[in-house]
């Protein structure tokens, strides 16, 4: 047992590396590591590969574990044994229900079309249409805002985030919390700023939990519901380069499939909608697993956006985390 245990950790340890935000693990898996006495261990893991805040104690995110599960067998020591031999496929959470917390049902977007004029007219439709959407509007809590895009309308770099965290709900902007303040801090070394680029989300609400400490990535269905949203805002400011930042937005962009590696897909232009794409690591993964390579690969991704824009690049930006 302890041989699938540390293959169990080698697997997240590797998810985690591919830049694997969430796995999901069942209250039955849960079961099982518990009964192995390796409680501790195994939230610390979870923890970890979680996408919490990392100021979250693990007693803290014990609670909100019934959201993260191992693949989908219901023969869970089975599961939890082939990890060895065939690795787990890392999914998207579950959906919520009612009966787990109150949560509005989220049905399939309504198709729209922008306005006639110029971009401001049709960004200032979508950004009211957005804000006064009933269903984003229904997954809000009570003095919290709902999310849209911001930035240069005519930006050549349009970056693409995940949902929402607590400082974004609040504020009503999308990487205003300490994520988005690294972010700030990489579109500085770029040479620019957050006024010359765009910065949207998939999501336009911060994805519901029962507590409000934590986060969690978005549902399939909720992105689908958002992201003909997301997809309108790149429509206008029709940007030269999309930067999916983490897994989640890449899923949310192109659509789910669990065998995407962030290993595999980085450090080069991939094809959005006929529109140049570069994925790259999310800033919160930096945030909790930066180490001198990981933030050099982002910045080799940076660099390879400010080459196809045309940005000029100084020896001294080369040499950043080397
Ligand atoms: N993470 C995201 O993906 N988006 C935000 O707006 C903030 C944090």
């Amino acid at each position: 047992m302890k041989e699938v245990l540390q293959a169990l950790e080698i697997e997240l340890k590797r998810l985690a590396s591919e830049g694997v935000e969430a796995v999901v693990v069942d209250d039955e898996s849960m079961a099982v590591l518990e009964r192995l006495g390796r409680k501790a261990q195994s939230d610390k893991l979870v923890s970890r590969i979680g996408h919490f805040e990392s100021s979250d104690s693990p007693e803290e995110i014990l609670p909100e574990v019934e959201e993260i599960k191992f693949a989908d067998s219901s023969d869970t020591k089975s599961n939890i044994a082939s990890i060895k031999e065939k690795p787990i496929t890392a999914r998207i959470v579950k959906n919520y229900t009612d009966t787990d917390f109150k949560i509005a049902p989220i049905p399939e977007p309504s198709p729209f079309e922008l306005p006639a004029g110029d971009k401001a007219a049709k960004w200032n439709f979508l950004r009211d249409k957005v804000l006064s959407d009933p269903v984003c509007n229904a997954h809000v809590k009570p003095q919290k805002k709902v999310v849209f895009g911001v930035g240069n309308l005519d930006a050549k770099i349009f970056f693409c985030g995940e949902a929402p965290g607590a400082d974004e709900e609040i504020q009503g902007e999308p990487f205003v919390g300490r994520a988005g303040q690294l972010l700030t801090k990489i579109i500085a070394a770029m040479g620019l700023s957050r006024s010359d680029v765009y910065i949207g989300n998939i999501m336009n609400w911060r994805p519901e939990l029962p507590t409000s400490k934590g986060n969690r990535p978005p549902t399939q269905e909720e992105m689908a519901y958002c992201l003909p949203y997301l997809k309108a805002q790149i429509e206008i400011v029709n940007p030269q380069i999309v930067v999916a930042l983490g897994m989640t937005a890449v899923q949310g962009l192109l659509g789910f499939d669990p065998t995407r590696r962030m290993g595999k897909m980085r450090g080069n232009f991939l094809d959005i909608d006929g529109r140049a794409l570069m994925v790259t690591y999310h800033p919160s993964y930096l945030l909790q697993y930066g180490n001198p390579k990981t933030k050099r690969l982002v910045w080799e991704d940076m660099m390879a956006v400010m080459e196809k824009a045309q940005i000029p690049i100084s020896e001294k930006q080369r040499r950043y985390f080397l």
